[in-house]
């Protein structure tokens, strides 16, 4: 009964998870700011410190809050994103602030962009699209040689708080997190993503602060 229930549960928070860059997107800033205690935000930025070059591109972009930092900070900058809800959201967020024409909808599998056009791809949160080959043949092909991807593939909260423990104990048992409180299964599927047959040398680091941890993938284009 418990079994079925959790199930039950992961299944509902999976189509959560999709109806959130579809008709749920207006609410994707919200959730992902009071669901992780407003970390989600610090996350997506610790790409920034790991970023070569100005021109960049950010793929799976979202709502565009870190496109927004990007372009605040200089960066020559585009997102692509395959949702037309999250880009719509993204686009009301950059014209606010001034930036327009950087958003294109489209496949990370298939990037409407030249060779060797940017110095960093940036991706946060991906879905399932950065484990397939196809993907990464693609960020390889419009990276500069020597230009690199830096993926924030998983992040989890700290018990430093009363609330932190709580969302840890409500993440792990819908299986988001596990049981430890460590995003597990995504850290193990990511472990074996085929970047060495797309060309591209991985390097593992961590961002860490007293609220949390993210875990930052950053490989490099070497032919
Ligand atoms: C978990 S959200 C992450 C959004 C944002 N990067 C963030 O940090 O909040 C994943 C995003 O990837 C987009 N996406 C999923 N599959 C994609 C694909 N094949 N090509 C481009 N974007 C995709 C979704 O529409 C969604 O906006």
């Amino acid at each position: 009964m418990r079994n079925f229930l959790a199930n039950t549960i992961r299944k509902f928070w999976l189509l959560i998870f999709q109806a959130l860059y579809y008709p749920l997107a207006p609410l994707y800033d919200k959730i992902s700011q009071y669901g992780f205690l407003g970390q989600w935000v610090k996350w997506q930025q610790s790409v920034l410190p790991r970023i070569q070059g100005k021109r960049v591109l950010e793929i799976g972009c979202g709502t565009g809050s870190l496109l927004k930092v990007l372009l605040e900070r200089k960066y020559r900058a585009f997102g692509l994103d395959a949702s037309p809800a999250m880009l719509g959201q993204a686009r009301k967020k950059l014209k606010k602030a001034g930036f327009e024409g950087r958003l294109v909808q489209g496949k990370v599998q298939h990037l409407p962009f030249p060779d060797n056009t940017f110095e960093t791809v940036v991706s946060t949160f991906p879905t399932s699209y950065i484990m397939s080959l196809e993907s990464l043949n693609e960020i390889q092909r419009v990276l500069y040689p020597g230009g690199r991807l830096v993926v924030v593939d998983t992040a989890f909260l700290k018990p430093y708080s009363r609330a932190s423990r709580f969302l840890i104990r409500v993440y792990g048992w819908v299986g988001v997190w596990g049981e430890s409180g460590k995003n597990k299964t995504q850290r193990d599927r990511t472990f074996y993503l085929p970047l060495a047959e797309a060309g591209l040398v991985r390097r593992d680091e961590i961002y860490e602060d007293d609220q949390g941890e993210a875990h930052i993938i950053v490989a490099t284009k070497v032919w």
